[in-house]
């Protein structure tokens, strides 16, 4: 294929000279005159283990030509990849001047381009900078329209410096936003035979993804000193703690926990992050991601109690009151206190929930309720169709397949349900408020 490459620092180096390794001719193109003239040296711009070999190897093949001239560069290619740097401006946001100054350059280049260019964007951007920010410059400056004599689209980069060219050939994935077919074709062929799989999806989400991945890549290590500077304040091995944390590949390294949903509670989490929190107070060790987690889960949680109010209706029933789907536990359940804080605005609530039986509850559960939401009894219906008719917003706090189908039956489209399990996606017959979309 023939490629152009915009950028030539650790991204795009990299990128061209594995791709010229792979058989492509590529055009390297970057505003600084003194990478330029390394690589057509066959030196590489940046350190990196094997690319000195890597890219001497690809500028020998004769498939690399560099330039400063972006229409060359487009008229002697059918896709571009664009690299150029995306750094902090001093607010925290991205700083896009290197971008679009480039895609100035790039429109009035597509303007008189013959094929369909695929313009694939690898910076990594924030969500909705490729169609609203960019695309916009690109359709001006060329004349010409996205999907028809160009394609743009988002596919994350995700290699690491240091092992770069080893990331480049074993990608976790690759992972492709376009809102055209074309781009993902030219895009699966040159990256279909990595070990790994391709998916499609929107510009925005690929674009959301990068900074999805980085910024949990960020928790994982932040979580970890967190956890080392705990450990040395008690006299405890982390290095240990850790091993035997990661051993756990079935709630620890895995999805657990890792889908949209309601706030959490019940009888361990909330209590031992307090313990937690008290014991690093107690040893003057400052935790401020760990003491970051009750208050965002406080303010997720809070979320839902606006929402309910938001609706201006009065008259709300809730299926399901425990801390999660399948027990009959109650203990700071954030299901109860919504319950708590709607009767306290004066709403009329009812409840179901077919695990709940007051009567059966037994011990700290029974007490929890005794001294929380005593008068609770009274508002649970023994049938979800009394909790229906008596509520005109439904909160669904239960992921339950046998209640979301008995729901969708039942209720009437002035409904509106405020779906917190995220269980029926959208596929409700009426109005639909959430937290996860
Ligand atoms: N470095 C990484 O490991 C890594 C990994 C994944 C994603 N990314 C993302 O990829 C992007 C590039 O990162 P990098 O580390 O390679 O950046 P870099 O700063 O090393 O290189 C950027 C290059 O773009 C060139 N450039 C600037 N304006 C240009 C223009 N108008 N035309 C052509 N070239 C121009 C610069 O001269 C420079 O050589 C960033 O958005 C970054 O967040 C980086």
């Amino acid at each position: 294929m023939k490629i152009s490459i915009f950028g030539l620092g650790y991204v795009g180096a990299v990128s061209l000279a594995c791709l010229a390794r792979d058989g492509h001719d590529v055009v390297g193109v970057d505003i600084d005159r003194a990478k330029l003239d390394l690589i057509a040296a066959g030196r590489t711009p940046v350190v990196e283990e094997g690319m000195v070999d890597l890219m001497a190897a690809a500028v020998a093949s004769g498939r690399v030509r560099v330039t400063s001239d972006v229409g060359f560069a487009i008229a002697n290619s059918e896709i571009s990849f664009v690299c150029v740097g995306t750094p902090s401006a001093s607010n925290g946001s991205q700083d896009l001047s290197a971008i679009l100054r480039l895609v100035h350059e790039l429109g009035g280049a597509l303007e008189g381009a013959l094929n369909p260019h695929v313009v694939v964007f690898r910076s990594t951007l924030t969500p909705g900078t490729v169609e609203d920010v960019l695309r916009p410059i690109i359709e001006r400056e060329s004349g010409r329209k996205d999907g028809d004599a160009f394609h743009l689209c988002f596919q994350p980069e995700f290699l690491r410096e240091g092992s770069s060219i080893r990331d480049y050939d074993h990608p976790p994935y690759t992972i492709v936003g376009a809102n055209h077919p074309w781009p993902v074709e030219r895009l699966r062929a040159l990256f279909g035979h990595l070990p790994c799989d391709f998916h499609r999806t929107s510009v925005r989400s690929a674009e959301m993804l990068k900074l999805c991945c980085n910024d949990f890549h960020a928790l994982k290590i932040t979580f970890a000193n967190e956890i080392a500077r705990l450990c040395d304040a008690l006299g405890v091995d982390p290095f240990e703690v850790m091993d035997l944390f990661c051993k756990d590949a079935h709630l620890n390294i895995s999805s657990a926990y890792l889908k949209p949903g309601f706030a959490f509670g019940g009888s361990c989490l909330p209590k031992d992050l307090r313990a937690t929190m008290h014991m690093a107070k107690q040893r003057d060790v400052e935790l401020p991601m760990m003491s970051g987690i009750l208050p965002s889960n406080r303010i997720h949680a809070e979320r839902a109690f606006d929402l309910v109010l938001a609706t201006g209706k009065r008259r709300v029933g809730i299926v399901g009151l425990s801390f999660k789907t399948g027990t009959d536990d109650l203990r700071e359940s954030p299901m109860v206190a919504l319950a708590e804080q709607l009767i306290g605005k004066g709403l009329t609530v009812t409840v179901y929930d077919p695990e709940v039986r007051l009567s059966q509850l037994l011990g700290a559960n029974k007490r929890f309720i005794e001294q929380h939401v005593p008068h609770i009894g009274t508002l649970i219906a023994e049938d979800l169709d009394q909790v229906v008719s008596a509520s005109d917003v439904l909160v669904v706090g239960m992921k339950d397949a046998g209640i979301f189908e008995r729901l969708r039956r039942a209720v009437r489209r002035d409904h509106t349900i405020i779906d917190l399990a995220n269980i029926g996606a959208r596929d409700w017959p009426c109005a639909v408020e959430g937290l996860c979309w």
